[in-house]
């Protein structure tokens, strides 16, 4: 089943279509920014929207590093795979994506009828360990679609040392970064750098794929 042959009044979408384009149909995952400034109040509104998406208990563990000085992108470069280094060398700014594996500490405020379940948490790291990367990956879609909602661009990565990245840029602290993120402006036009803006669409699966009913 798809909506693209339905007319306006006939889709069961709520959401009119320019904004399902924004943040689904026409949204591309890229490689190449322009090299406008991405701002602390851009990247502040778009975690307003994302901080409402929902997690297991409303543990909410995601944990972003903003990677933008010169020294600390030089530092992120030197962790990622090949083929991702110069894509983040060149991206005006990347969010290494995190989860803290202490989210109990902070279920006293966020989850405050889970007190028996917390207490359990604090002894049990492995389980907090999973916990924490299935629901940071979750909040993870939201700040992708958080940040096209802002109009920026994402260029998500999971090719980087996550081991040498954490020992270095997290050190010492509860965060194990789960994802790279480079964030900007889409570049006005295709240029000739090696790395394109984007690679052609891929198809998806359909509804009838992916769905059974029971
Ligand atoms: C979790 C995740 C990890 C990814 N890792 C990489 C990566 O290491 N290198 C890369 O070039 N692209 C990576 N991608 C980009 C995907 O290949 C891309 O989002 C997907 O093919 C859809 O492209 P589209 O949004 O342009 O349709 C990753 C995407 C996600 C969501």
């Amino acid at each position: 089943m798809t909506t693209d042959t339905l007319s306006p009044s006939e889709t069961p979408l709520l959401l009119d279509a320019q904004t399902a384009d924004l943040l689904f149909r026409e949204a591309r995952t890229v490689n190449t920014f322009s090299p406008d400034e991405i701002t602390d109040e851009q990247l502040a509104a778009v975690y307003d929207l994302v901080r409402w998406g929902p997690t297991a208990m409303n543990i909410s563990p995601l944990r972003v590093l903003v990677v933008r000085t010169p020294e600390g992108r030089e530092r992120l470069a030197a962790h990622m795979a090949d083929g991702n280094r110069a894509k983040t060398e060149r991206a005006p700014l990347s969010l290494v994506v995190a989860t803290d594996v202490d989210f109990h500490e902070h279920m006293g405020r966020l989850a405050p009828h889970m007190g028996a379940v917390a207490e359990g948490l604090a002894g049990a790291p492995e389980a907090r360990a999973a916990m924490a990367r299935d629901n940071a990956f979750l909040q993870v879609g939201y700040l992708i679609v958080g940040l096209r909602a802002a109009g920026l661009h994402a260029g998500p990565m999971g090719g980087f040392d996550a081991a040498a990245l954490d020992a270095d840029l997290l050190a010492g602290t509860s965060w194990r970064s789960v994802l790279v993120i480079n964030v900007g402006q889409a570049p006005a036009e295709h240029d000739d750098l090696q790395t394109p803006s984007t690679y052609p669409r891929q198809t998806r699966l359909d509804f009838a794929e992916v769905a059974r009913t029971v």
